[in-house]
């Protein structure tokens, strides 16, 4: 194989039906479809250079080298697929404003399956780099395709991958991002779903409502029906936390501003303004609008949190090299 540097961009994603539990831990097999949206304002860029004088992998991240056992098992992965030996360096860049607890697993691991793939010399279409992906990061694969992605679940390692829904999103959807600071550290989304599945009394019912909330939603996407989408993806989100909330131990992402977030947005649409609040493993509340809201919603939401807190997103693009 010849030495070779390659370098990918891939946004992250939010989840309107999530994904939140595991019928299989090692490969990363879901219990649940999820449906999700791609972003343009966070992304990742990864370079990865193979390189035969190496004698181990390095991995930087933000110019910060890292000791990370999960891209080490990753670049494994990618050894075993192109049946090669050489160690890499992984140069990994997080474009979230700092400090925002934005940065996530999905945009990188997206990013490094198509780096390290491309840079071992495997050209891998769409489908199998959305598994590779999914080994590195469960909600990673959706974020290989830009717009409305669909993780279809699988059974096993080869037909668990996601599918493109709906790629070029011609509609005026916006996501604001409010940043909130966690003042603890919370239990990971690895940790967190495999303590629901164990636990939660109502992990059954979420299942099955999963696949009603998807087939739903896809047909509010379809019809471009902005409010049954938004209702569907609050209901869904709250659904998860809900799970959470019923573990044993139980525990929950919420700091006390997510509340406030989420109420001032539910004020906004008792005035008329369609706005519909998700969250994932953190505090961080997501509000889904249209475009043409955003400054009614801004306005309203900056009588508690400060402009830098406001981060705005739009539909964004699939996995890229650059
Ligand atoms: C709440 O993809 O981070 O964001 O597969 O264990 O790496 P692992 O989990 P991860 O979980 C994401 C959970 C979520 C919902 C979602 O993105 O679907």
């Amino acid at each position: 194989m010849k030495s070779c540097s390659v370098t990918a961009r891939a946004h992250t994603n939010i989840a309107l039906v999530k994904y939140w539990g595991k019928k299989n831990q090692e490969l990363i097999i879901p219990m649940n479809n999820s449906l999700s949206l791609t972003l343009d304002h966070f992304y990742t860029d990864t370079t990865v250079t193979f390189d035969k004088e190496l004698e181990h992998d390095t991995f930087y991240l933000n110019n910060k080298l890292k000791d990370d056992p999960k891209i080490k098992s990753f670049m494994n992965l990618v050894r075993s697929l192109a049946n090669i030996k050489t160690f890499a360096t992984i140069d990994s860049v997080n474009h979230v404003p700092t400090q925002a607890g934005l940065a996530s697993s999905a945009s990188a691991y997206a990013a490094l399956a198509k780096a390290a793939s491309c840079a071992a010399g495997l050209n891998l279409n769409k489908t199998n780099l959305s598994r590779l992906a999914r080994r590195g990061s469960g909600s990673a694969c959706r974020s290989i395709y830009g717009g409305f992605v669909e993780w279809q679940q699988g059974t096993n390692d080869t037909d668990s991958y996601a599918v493109p829904f709906l790629e070029n999103v011609d509609w005026d959807i916006s996501v604001l991002a409010i940043v909130l600071n966690s003042k603890e550290k919370k239990i990971t989304s690895r940790l967190g779903m495999q303590s629901v599945v164990a636990s939660s009394p109502y992990y059954q019912a979420w299942v099955e409502t999963c696949q009603q909330n998807i087939s739903d939603l896809k047909k509010a996407i379809l019809a471009r029906n902005f409010d049954e989408m938004g209702r569907i993806s609050e209901e869904n989100a709250m659904k998860m936390h809900a799970l959470n909330l019923s573990a044993s131990p139980h525990f929950n992402y919420f700091e006390p501003e997510s509340l406030i977030a989420m109420r001032l947005v539910e004020e906004l649409r008792q005035t008329g303004i369609s706005c519909y609040y998700t969250l994932d493993a953190g505090p961080n509340v997501k509000v889904l609008c249209l475009r043409k809201d955003v400054t009614a919603i801004k306005k309203k939401l900056s009588t508690v949190f400060s402009p830098e807190q406001l981060l705005l997103s739009s539909p964004g693009p699939g996995v890229t090299l650059i």
